[in-house]
């Protein structure tokens, strides 16, 4: 085989996991669930570097000269592999990269499954789930479709709740600003656990909130999804925020989007809103309100650009050659 691609799409977490349990494994310290994002991709396409063992990673177009960000899962990768091959690994994102909308994640769920697919390792999931995770901690929901839950509370499992086609929602991306984040998740997560006097009651709130969130998908009741997402995220925001240093994503943007999403849920639309690593805001709603919710944000000048998407699938091979 000369080469191999895989896609996997982001996924944008409910109950959102904010802290390590393990620095190495990269486990994370809480439970969290998401739904994977159909429009939005990483492709990630490999072939042997002919003659050398040193490994080249080109993202979006371009030749990376640090290959820390992926080297510990290639390094995870290549002792179950054992060759002695160096590897060209182009990925390519169609949205924005280190902005707040799980671009790790879906880029190291498509490196995996690439990786396992052109070498042939028929790798276990649970193997597959613990190379991702090395990467990013959000990266194993990203091998799955529509809703998922990561359970960290024994053992790691990673399952789907819900296919896309049993509750099909749409997502409303709203990009408040396209710049790289400057703190990483990985070093807002470490400040947080170390310094935040909300850390504690956050870890201790997370079963709750996954009880919840889960009980809501299995009734597809949207509002109790949504009060438990925004309470969740809301949460999340001030652990960032009582850090020291302290971490802001979000922006007088990012409020300004979650006040008419406010407004438009006061005027009889059933919507709610959630925001990572970064200032951009996503809303979850009903396919058949998602026109008019767009139509609310097409002329308001803190939005530089409106996505959309629907509940997408796991991570797959795309091509091989
Ligand atoms: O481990 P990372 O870099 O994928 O961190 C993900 C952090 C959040 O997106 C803020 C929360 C989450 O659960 O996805």
């Amino acid at each position: 085989m000369s080469e191999v691609t895989a896609i996997a799409h982001p996924n944008f977490a409910l109950v959102k996991y904010w802290g390590k349990a393990d620095s190495i494994s990269n486990k994370p310290a809480m439970s969290s669930i998401s739904l994977t994002v159909d429009s939005l991709t990483s492709t990630t396409n490999i072939s042997i570097n002919v003659g050398s063992t040193e490994n080249i990673w080109m993202l979006n177009g371009k030749e990376q000269n640090d290959l820390a960000r992926i080297s510990p899962v290639l390094n995870y990768l290549n002792n179950i592999s054992r060759n002695n091959y160096g590897c060209i690994i182009k990925s390519e994102n169609n949205f924005l990269t280190s902005a707040g909308l799980a671009s790790s994640a879906s880029g190291i769920a498509s490196l995996v499954i690439a990786y396992n697919q052109f070498f042939k390792l028929n790798m276990s999931f649970d193997q597959l789930v613990e190379a991702s995770m090395i990467g990013s901690g959000s990266a194993p929901r990203s091998l799955l479709s529509g809703f998922v839950i990561l359970n960290v509370e024994d053992q790691v499992t990673t399952r789907t709740i819900l296919e896309p086609d049993e509750w099909p929602l749409s997502i409303i991306i709203c990009i408040t600003d396209e710049k790289e984040k400057i703190v990483s998740s990985r070093e807002g997560m470490e400040i947080s656990r170390k310094t935040s006097p909300l850390y504690q009651s956050w870890l201790d709130s997370n079963k709750e909130d996954i009880q919840i969130a889960k009980s809501a998908i299995a009734e597809k009741n949207l509002r109790r999804l949504g009060e438990v997402a925004e309470k969740n995220c809301y949460m999340m925001h001030e652990v960032m925020k009582t850090s020291s240093p302290k971490i802001s994503y979000m922006t007088k943007s990012t409020n300004k989007c979650i006040k008419e999403i406010k407004k438009i849920r006061q005027d009889g639309t059933d919507l709610f809103f959630t925001v990572d690593a970064g200032p951009q805001v996503k809303i979850v709603c009903k396919t058949g309100d998602r026109d008019l919710i767009k139509t609310k944000f097409s002329n308001k000048s803190y939005i530089t650009k409106i996505m959309e998407a629907n509940i997408g699938l796991g991570a797959r091979v795309i091509h091989e050659d």
